[in-house]
């Protein structure tokens, strides 16, 4: 892949002087970074999630922040879903979207995470009738203010839930059309499991028609054929997860190949039970095999930690060295949907030491 005299650059940069774990750290820290796969929903933290069940005077079956963050111990995908789409609930009026939505610009703007591409779940607002009017309104708000503030990039995209049927995120991706100028991609998320891509053909096709990308959920849990899915039926932009692809090398010998982007969430994975330790965590394989691999917090209020901390994870639990992180960082520029300008601006801008 690299010619010979690259290769030596690249040895002798690794070589140059091993940075210890805090060091590591400190620089991935302040580094400019992209995060792509971030459900808006999922970083509800308890105390915006409790605030807004006293406003609304809603009951939650918590009596105490430190009780909603106990009850965070997952076994699967579907048990965390069962708590997200619960704490979800209390998102009812405009203010509570801005609310949400801004803290976790004001995360971003903490994190030095420059650029983000967010996901939202129409279906989980107007499934209890809560509207794109509202929720759009909330989002954009907050989205205008952070890039006035401090020029803060950021994209939505719309997620359509698997659990649901197609035609229900046919009327979604129809409710969406007076806000379409404010959402980049649609995606596909929820509970995996028996929920294959192909049940999505339609929707996606018509999501493409109309000048939308697209992302999907697969290989999280399910098996490597819900990637091959996501790519030959959704014809998608990038996989999120897709850590499974490791199981089918005619798979990952494509994504080599295609550098088709997986958006990998190593917290998240570790907390849902994909692998049972951070030391198990597939990462740097995928990333060493050549695979357009990215690094990114999923549900960061309920899974422990925000991007840097997903950074830290590796850093803290794998033999990942500066090179592989700054390749992680790159990749994120280079797998978004920012224009091929800005991603030039911003990979000279991190190639400086
Ligand atoms: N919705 C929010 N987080 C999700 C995840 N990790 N997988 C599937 N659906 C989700
Ligand atoms: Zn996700």
């Amino acid at each position: 892949m690299f010619g010979c005299a690259e290769v030596v650059y690249q040895l002798l940069k690794r070589g140059a002087r091993k940075m210890n774990k805090n060091e590591l750290k400190q620089w991935v820290s302040a580094l400019p970074k992209v995060e792509l796969h971030l459900h808006i929903e999922g970083s509800l933290e308890p105390g915006l999630m409790m605030a807004l069940a006293d406003k609304h005077q809603l009951v939650l079956p918590y009596s105490s922040i430190e009780e909603v963050r106990s009850a965070y111990n997952f076994t699967d995908l579907q048990s965390f879903l069962n708590l997200y789409y619960l704490g979800a609930s209390v998102l009812i009026d405009e203010d509570d979207f801005y609310q949400l939505m801004w803290a976790y610009l004001c995360k971003c703007r903490e994190e030095n995470t420059v650029h983000v591409e967010i996901m939202f779940d129409p279906q989980t607002h107007t499934e209890r009738g809560i509207g794109f009017s509202v929720f759009m309104a909330g989002f954009t708000r907050a989205i205008k203010q952070a890039e006035q503030e401090w020029g803060q990039s950021c994209l939505l995209i719309m997620s359509f839930l698997r659990h649901l049927s197609e035609q229900s995120a046919i009327d979604t991706l129809d409710s969406a059309t007076p806000f379409l100028s404010d959402i980049v991609a649609v995606g596909l998320d929820s509970g995996e499991l028996g929920n294959p891509p192909e049940k999505f053909t339609q929707v996606f096709e018509m999501a493409g028609q109309l000048g939308l990308k697209r992302v999907a959920h697969a290989g999280e849990e399910g098996p490597p054929e819900y990637i091959w899915g996501a790519l030959n039926a959704l014809d998608v932009h990038r996989i999120d997860h897709g850590v499974r692809s490791i199981e089918d090398p005619d798979l990952i010998a494509h994504l080599i190949d295609s550098q088709h982007p997986l958006t990998v969430c190593p917290l998240s994975n570790t907390k849902l039970k994909v692998f049972e330790h951070m030391q198990e965590h597939n990462i740097l394989e995928l990333l060493d095999l050549g695979l357009m691999v990215t690094v990114n917090a999923d549900d960061p209020s309920y899974f422990g930690g925000y991007l840097n901390d997903n950074y830290h994870a590796l850093i803290e639990h794998l033999p990942i060295d500066k090179y592989q992180l700054r390749q992680l960082v790159e990749n994120s520029f280079k797998a978004s949907f920012m224009s091929e300008k800005s991603k030039q601006r911003w990979l000279e801008n991190i190639n400086t030491d």
